[in-house]
């Protein structure tokens, strides 16, 4: 049995392939001039970021910051630096790049985080968002897509630790 059994698809590789590549011209065309610092927010984003950073024709920097807020499928709320960036961000354009946005709480703790740090200014990039979740508003300079309130696993998103591997954005149908 495949990795892929036991799930629907919500979006294929093809159509995530499509997005990422006008995401990525559209980051293009926003920092032309400037060198971003595009800081993936782990685990989730690593297989979106490893795709963004390929379609962003620009000289750019990538870090990544580890957090926690997650326990089984709710959000707590309270979220915790598993892992800090490897470099100063100050003076910086940085590009926050997530896998999704569901409530809004760990991206609004990282805004409220970085913010401390005095980077020139700071971006949101967020592969999906559910909009219908939000707790708090947070705003998303580059969505790739909204989607309805329904657990997602793929493309780096996880259930419980598995599932990153999967090559689209799929719903566990049990
Ligand atoms: P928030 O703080 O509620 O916005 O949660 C954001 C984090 O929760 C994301 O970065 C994901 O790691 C995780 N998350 C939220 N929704 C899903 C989902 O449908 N599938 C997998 N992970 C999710
Ligand atoms: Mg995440």
């Amino acid at each position: 049995m495949g990795m892929a059994e036991g799930y629907r698809v919500l979006l294929s590789e093809e159509a995530l392939r499509a997005r990422v590549k006008e995401m990525g011209a559209r980051i293009a065309r926003d920092y032309a001039g400037r060198r971003p610092v595009l800081v993936g927010v782990l685990k989730g984003s690593f297989v979106f970021m490893a795709d963004l950073v390929r379609a962003i024709d620009l000289p750019l920097e990538v870090d990544f910051i580890g957090i926690t807020s997650y326990e089984g499928t709710e959000s707590t709320g309270v979220v915790r630096i598993t892992q800090d960036l490897a470099r100063s961000v100050e003076g910086k354009d940085v590009l926050l790049v997530e896998d999704i946005v569901d409530t809004g709480l760990s991206m609004r703790y990282l805004l409220d985080n970085l913010a401390t740090r005095h980077p020139a200014s700071v971006k949101v990039c967020a592969l999906l968002e559910k909009p219908s979740r939000a707790r708090v508003t947070v705003p998303i300079d580059y969505r790739g897509f909204a989607i309805e309130d329904v657990f997602v696993v793929g493309y780096g998103l996880d259930h419980d630790g598995t599932g990153r591997n999967l090559p689209f954005v799929g719903v566990p149908v049990r």
